[in-house]
């Protein structure tokens, strides 16, 4: 990278040929940006974040570009994240979890109910005056600047050994969430016990009885098999997940004015593409998985709710987290 560095900065900012980062030279040059991301080329985040990346070479007449790598060919979400910050890689598709890691304040849009449904959190994660401070607040400490969000739907829990109701019917199963110590909470309070991992182990896991519960988006389920080994998909609608598009600030601080400009329009061409793709990918996904044998069942979604309802208050634990709520909650209809 170092020399890709060094050839970019003398060769007047052009694209590295050879797929290295290629940062920008003095005078706001360009790149091929690498954007590590977990899902499949068939689902929402790829297409929107592929189209992005040709909207972007157009509008800056070829100076920067995207090469999306998708199936967590540049790792997985934490090490992606950690690649993002060291600047071997560029961009990267990271779950509000991963950051929830680094700063807390990201946990309050991660809380199980502080979002009603994708309109309500689009309007929140895409509000300056929201999250403004928040997305910078990685700067300084890790050289990551957040962009903004795509939504992950509604995510519900789904079992290998038939539907549940109650979070009783939980009771001694295993169920996967990610690195996330609310997370971890969220499961024990629906009443199973919690094991974090990778998204990417996560059919083998199910398969091989690792876990024997997960929980996520119909797209997820659909794209990446899970249908297949845990078939019974529960209603419980806990939560409203989000994704985070991240960058590396010293990248996005080379951008000449005018790039920035093209980055910023052409990104939020792509979020609101995403939302638009989210809706018919989650109607396909679901009769596409009931076609594969999946089954889809209500649950008793007051039981989830109760138990689900202490989280907020024993997450938030500062006066920036509580602002942050207290504006989501604002926002919603
Ligand atoms: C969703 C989300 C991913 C996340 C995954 C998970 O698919 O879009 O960013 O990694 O859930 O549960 O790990």
């Amino acid at each position: 990278t170092a020399t890709a560095l060094t050839l970019a900065a003398c060769g007047g900012g052009e694209t590295s040929g050879d797929g290295e980062t290629a940062a920008a030279g003095g005078d706001g040059g360009g790149a091929t940006m690498r954007l590590a991301l977990n899902q499949t080329e068939e689902h929402p985040s790829f297409i929107a974040l592929d189209n992005f990346g040709q909207r972007l070479e157009e509008a800056t007449e070829g100076r920067y570009s995207i090469d999306v790598y998708p199936n967590e060919t540049l790792g997985a979400q934490a090490e992606a994240l950690q690649l993002v910050s060291d600047g071997s890689v560029d961009m990267a598709i990271v779950s509000g979890t991963q950051l929830e890691n680094l700063n807390e304040d990201f946990l309050v849009f991660n809380l199980p109910k502080v979002f009603d449904d994708v309109e309500h959190q689009m309007r929140v994660v895409n509000d300056e005056a929201i999250v403004g401070d928040l997305y910078a607040s990685l700067e300084e400490s890790n050289n990551v600047t957040v962009l903004g969000g795509f939504t992950q739907g509604a995510r519900s829990v789904y079992t290998t050994d038939g539907p549940i109701e109650t979070p009783a019917d939980l009771a001694g199963k295993k169920l996967r969430v990610q690195e996330s110590d609310l997370h971890i909470a969220m499961a024990e309070a629906m009443g199973a016990s919690a094991t974090p991992m990778a998204f990417g182990e996560l059919y083998t896991g199910l398969q091989s009885g690792v876990v024997d519960a997960a929980e996520n988006n119909e797209v997820s389920f659909w794209t990446q098999k899970h249908y297949e080994v845990a078939p019974y998909w529960s209603y419980t609608n806990h939560l409203v997940g989000l994704d985070y598009l991240i960058i590396n600030s010293d990248l996005l601080a080379e951008m000449s004015e005018e790039d920035r400009a093209a980055f910023d329009a052409e990104w939020t061409a792509a979020y609101e593409e995403h939302t638009e793709l989210w809706a018919t990918a989650t109607e396909e996904a679901i009769a596409n998985a009931k076609a594969g044998g999946a089954t889809f069942t209500e649950v008793d979604e007051a039981a989830f709710a109760e138990v689900l309802e202490p989280l907020a208050e024993e997450f938030i634990t500062s006066e920036s987290q509580q602002a942050l709520y207290d504006a989501a909650r604002a926002a919603a209809e």
